[in-house]
């Protein structure tokens, strides 16, 4: 790193005439100048690109922006700085953000970038906007500022598939569908009732979300390093200004707390691996012929022609494999980190955007796919009777009728494999007989002297089967309306909670705006 190439970017900076080139170099040799952070003495070396933060930062850019200019305000309302030094900052806060972040001038972060700018604009003075505070308590404050929007985006997102699912519920409330344990024919139930299972999970993916919000939406700023400051700054006026809903106290804690990454972090990934069964269900109902995917949630092969692949509920699937791979990464990252600050804490972050990108995304598109597949009603019916799958039903009615259900459970057992050949050919009747014919040789008498024979007929059926389990939280239609309403209650105040966390973070961002507008 030579002295020339110090010159060079230097003159780069008043130089409207070098050319594309000179701009270039001088632009890779702009690590060797000094900045408003490390002046001359830490430039340059090997290691300031890896140290450099700079442009996965472009990502909290705007929230830099919105933290600088409510701690500005906030000094001036101090008096910490002069009105006039707030003023000349806030103006140049406003040509920072026009240029945008791909104009930043190097740095070892956005923090340090915009504050350089800030400083080529204003001269010393502009130094004055870093005045009782870190860079420190200003990411985290970044952070959190921006995750707030991910996190409602994902709260939103999640709402939309529990939409899908739930209009699934609602037009699928009398669709009979076999239910799988071990992936082996168990008992018939209902389209709505497998959509329910995961709109009900979803559901609490979806307030875990609003819940991380709640303890994400706390200020650190005025932390400063970690141990506060002598300045008398007013961490409730820059918290307000931010929309947070109140500080986080312990300056420590506030400075290098990431607990609030780990819980959003771990929530996206509950709920895609919530999503991975979800796919995994589809992928194989859609392998047995009982659904079928739209074609703009499938994709064919590039070389048999004949192909319509699930391909996208493959990639809601892995995505799991994604999230679990974030939360992984971050955990690793803050354990054992002692307090306070340690950069290593500048690579959990990126676990988190990725995490909430990739989750959301699939949500969205988990979401879509759910919405346009075609159920296939005839052979979901005929699926939902396969390899006996009423056999429980049957126990159930003579337990009911004074059988010990174990006895119950032997007879039906005995006469399973006659009752499923007999069932699947339509043949009720040799099935009735199966049944009887295995009660007599367990319980000593043939199960239609103790039951009704219409009833054991109708226990056979899978539409009848199902109707019967009208325990709460059943597949029946009857048990399921009262499930699909609750889901409807709670979507649309979720959706409230969610409108009203969004107005008023867009209301401080006017007050902000407002403030700001006094100075400049
Ligand atoms: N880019 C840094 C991060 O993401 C900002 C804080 C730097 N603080 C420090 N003490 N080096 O964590």
């Amino acid at each position: 790193m030579t002295d020339e190439a110090h010159d060079a970017s230097g003159a780069d900076s008043t130089g409207a005439e070098t050319t594309a080139a000179e701009a270039g170099a001088a632009a890779e040799d702009s690590s060797t100048t000094g900045s408003v952070v490390r002046g001359e003495r830490f430039r340059g070396g090997p290691a300031r690109s890896f140290l450099s933060s700079l442009a996965a930062d472009e990502r909290i850019f705007a929230a830099d922006l919105a933290v600088d200019r409510a701690h500005v305000v906030m000094l001036a309302e101090q008096g910490i700085v002069a009105e006039g030094v707030a003023s000349e900052i806030l103006t140049a806060l406003a040509a920072v953000e026009a240029a945008g972040h791909d104009a930043l001038p190097e740095g070892e972060d956005v923090h340090e970038a915009i504050e350089s700018a800030v400083v080529d604009r204003v001269g010393p003075d502009g130094g004055r906007m870093h005045t009782a505070r870190s860079r420190n308590d200003e990411v985290a404050a970044c952070i959190r500022y921006r995750l707030r929007e991910d996190l409602l985006a994902a709260a939103e997102a999640s709402v939309g598939l529990r939409e899908s699912l739930l209009s699934v519920a609602e037009s699928h409330a009398e669709t009979v569908m076999p239910g799988y344990t071990h992936l082996q024919p168990a008992q018939p139930t209902t389209v709505a009732h497998w959509a329910l299972s995961y709109e009900n999970a979803v559901a609490r993916d979806t307030s875990r979300l609003l819940a991380a919000f709640a303890r994400t939406n706390r200020s650190p700023l005025g932390a400063a390093a970690f141990a506060g400051t002598t300045f008398d700054v007013d961490r409730e006026r820059t918290a307000a200004l931010l929309g947070f809903d109140g500080v986080v106290r312990n300056a420590a804690d506030a400075a290098a707390g990431r607990d609030f990454l780990v819980e959003t972090v771990a929530t996206l990934a509950t709920q895609a691996t919530t999503l991975s069964g979800l796919a995994a269900d589809t992928l194989l109902f859609a392998n047995r012929g009982l659904l079928t995917p739209a074609d703009e949630y499938a994709s064919t092969s590039s070389i048999m022609p004949q192909k319509v692949n699930p391909d996208t509920l493959e990639l809601v699937r892995a995505t799991a494999g994604d999230a679990v791979g974030g939360l992984t990464g971050l955990l690793t990252t803050l354990k054992g980190l002692p307090r306070a600050y340690n950069r290593d804490l500048q690579r959990a972050t990126p676990h988190a955007w990725e995490t909430v990108d990739a989750v959301t995304e699939a949500t969205e598109v988990a979401a879509g796919a759910v919405a346009t597949a075609t159920w296939h009603e005839e052979a979901l019916a005929a699926a939902a009777g396969e390899g006996f799958a009423t056999a429980t039903g049957v126990a159930d009615l003579l337990a009911q009728a004074g059988v010990p259900f174990r006895h119950a459970h032997e007879a039906v057992a005995a006469a399973a494999a006659d009752a499923e050949v007999a069932l699947a050919e339509g043949d009720t009747d040799a099935a009735v007989a199966a049944v009887d014919a295995a009660t007599e040789s367990v319980v000593g008498e043939p199960a239609t002297t103790r039951v009704d024979e219409a009833t054991l007929r109708a226990a056979l059926d899978p539409v009848e089967s199902v109707a019967s389990r009208d325990s709460a939280g059943g597949p029946a239609p009857s048990a399921t309306a009262a499930e699909r309403e609750a889901a409807r209650a709670a979507l649309v105040a979720d959706r409230e909670s969610i409108a009203a966390c969004r107005q008023a973070l867009a209301a401080a961002a006017e007050t902000l705006d407002a403030e700001v507008s006094g100075y400049v």
